[in-house]
């Protein structure tokens, strides 16, 4: 059988004006930032699947080795309490790793409903396109939007228990206070048994984190100079991409890792009808990677409002795919 449902998206004028917005406040403010969920137009996609794949971005190896060999494991962990459920995904990117999960959670009858949300409608259409080919029985219902929203909607539409699923470390990307607020709103969503599956980038050896965000290839900067080719596009803005330099950095005694494009020189750039001025080596804040430590993660799960069930992690003991069930 292969079932697909029609996909949610925003309407465009709606989705640019807060585009617009967004873009605005951050670059007036100080110190000026973008949001990194703008990372993903088309181009960011695709060069994100290059960064997977790259030999510095250890992330996605590690979470691959996890769901490849203990996606059994994990099933059954869940099974133990809840006999059948659908399954939601927070930014599901491509799905090259929770297809290994959702193939074992459909094998062990656990359900055949899978809920991708992303920001990024290119991302949900690919998802419709092709995971009903991969997993044959697979109902895909893909909801184009902002997380908490799309949730809310999974939750009306779905009824059953649910299996939230958050990976790839897309946690890191909001501040450790940002990450409670975060995840202390998904479980207000949730109900009392519903699982939660985080992947959390664990602190280690500080070279290793920083190469992950500096690739010698340079894809992690054309990642990130591409959000300002976006907004030239889809904003009307007159960036010139070759004065911004990528600059990441990590801070070991915090495990904060953070991404910044500098300015090379005093420039004016016009963004629709409004001009904004950069001073030579003034920083655009990107984004950040937080990396955690196993007792910082069973912290967040009692602050939050879930009970730990599990932490499954990779041979190197680098990344950890944490199970949390709602309390
Ligand atoms: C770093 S990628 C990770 C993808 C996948 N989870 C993985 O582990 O490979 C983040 C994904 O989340 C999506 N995303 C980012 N911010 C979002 C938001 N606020 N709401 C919904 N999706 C978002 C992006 O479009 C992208 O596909």
């Amino acid at each position: 059988m292969r079932t697909v449902t029609a996909i949610m998206v925003p309407p465009a004028s709606k989705a640019r004006q807060a585009f617009l917005r967004d873009v605005l406040e951050g670059l007036q403010g100080h110190p000026k930032r973008l949001q990194s969920k703008y990372f993903y137009d088309a181009a960011g996609d695709a060069l994100f699947q290059q960064i997977m794949h790259c030999a510095e971005y250890y992330l996605t190896r590690c979470e691959m080795e996890i769901l490849e060999t203990q996606s059994a494991a994990i099933v059954a962990s869940i099974r133990a309490s809840v006999p059948q459920a659908d399954l939601v995904e927070l930014g599901a990117g491509d799905a090259s790793k929770s297809v290994h999960l959702l193939r074992e959670w459909m094998r062990s009858g656990m359900g055949h409903r899978y809920y991708p949300i992303d920001i990024s409608g290119n991302i949900i259409r690919h998802l419709q396109n092709t995971l009903p080919d991969q997993l044959p029985g697979l109902e895909v219902h893909g909801l184009n939007g902002e997380y908490m929203e799309m949730l809310a909607q999974s939750g009306q539409t779905s009824g059953r228990p649910r299996l939230v699923m958050f990976m790839g470390s897309s946690i890191g990307n909001f501040t450790p206070e940002e990450a409670i607020g975060f995840l202390s709103a998904v479980r207000r969503q949730l109900r009392p048994g519903d699982f939660l599956l985080t992947g959390f980038d664990l602190q280690k050896n500080p070279r290793l984190i920083l190469d992950a965000y500096n690739d010698h290839q340079g894809l992690t900067r054309s990642f990130n100079l591409n959000l300002l080719t976006r907004i030239n596009r889809e904003l009307d803005a007159n960036f010139l991409t070759h004065q911004f330099l990528h600059y990441p950095t990590y801070d070991p005694a915090t495990g904060a890792c953070k991404s910044y494009l500098i300015s090379l020189r005093d420039q004016a750039v016009h963004i629709g009808g409004t001009v904004i001025r950069f001073r030579k080596d003034e920083p655009i804040y990107m984004e950040i990677s937080q990396k955690y430590t196993i007792d910082g993660i069973h912290e967040l799960a009692a602050g939050c409002g879930f009970t730990p069930v599990k932490n499954f992690t990779d041979d190197k003991g680098w990344f950890v795919d944490a199970l949390w069930q709602a309390k």
